[in-house]
């Protein structure tokens, strides 16, 4: 089968491995490479990482597998993790997830017919304070409700930077966003 990984992205893994006393242990690294350069991670992908790192391919795809991000099919430019775990659950991460299934027409798992949203359940992002949390692509939006959500869409959707604080800090019975002002409770 005919290579997939780019001369360059060769070259970044080969480095990536020299950091390691252990080749196996750059695993991860190697994987995100691909993925960056392919934007998921075919099986030759995960067969052509095995090579250059010395595994067999069923112990490369055990870690593709295993780890969410890692995306083992083609997903949209925009991935929304959206967090379901306990402590966002209780602060709404339910029903974040019906108003993303009702704008994007998917579910979790699927990707938008226009290739722009991929929708998934996350676990625990960490970011328990700040429920509810969701990560979109590399970004980490916080506290979020109905209305934040639907500005980060929209501004998505038009293919523009949201221009919302990521975060608000909790401050007492209102929030801050920030900047020291609360807002109103
Ligand atoms: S439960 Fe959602 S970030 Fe921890």
């Amino acid at each position: 089968m005919e290579q997939v990984l780019s001369a360059s992205t060769r070259e970044k893994i080969q480095a990536h491995l020299a950091k390691y006393p252990i080749a196996r242990s750059a695993i991860m690294g190697a994987f995100w490479l691909a993925q960056e350069q392919l934007g998921y991670l075919p099986r030759q992908a995960i067969r052509e990482v095995a090579e250059l790192i010395g595994l067999s391919e069923e112990q490369a795809l055990g870690v593709a597998t295993f780890y969410t991000m890692y995306y083992l099919k083609p997903v949209g430019q925009y991935r929304i993790h959206l967090c379901a775990t306990l402590p966002c659950a209780l602060r709404g991460a339910g029903q974040l997830y019906d108003l993303l299934v009702k704008r994007l027409g998917i579910n979790a798992g699927e990707t938008t017919a226009d290739g722009r949203f991929s929708l998934f359940k996350a676990e625990c992002l960490g970011s328990c304070a700040t429920a509810p949390a969701a990560m979109i692509n590399d970004d980490y939006w916080e506290n979020l409700d109905q209305e934040r959500l639907n500005k980060i869409v929209d501004a998505l959707a038009a293919g523009q930077e949201p221009d919302l604080p990521k975060t608000l800090n909790r401050v007492g019975p209102g929030f801050t966003d920030g900047s020291g002002q609360k807002e109103a409770a």
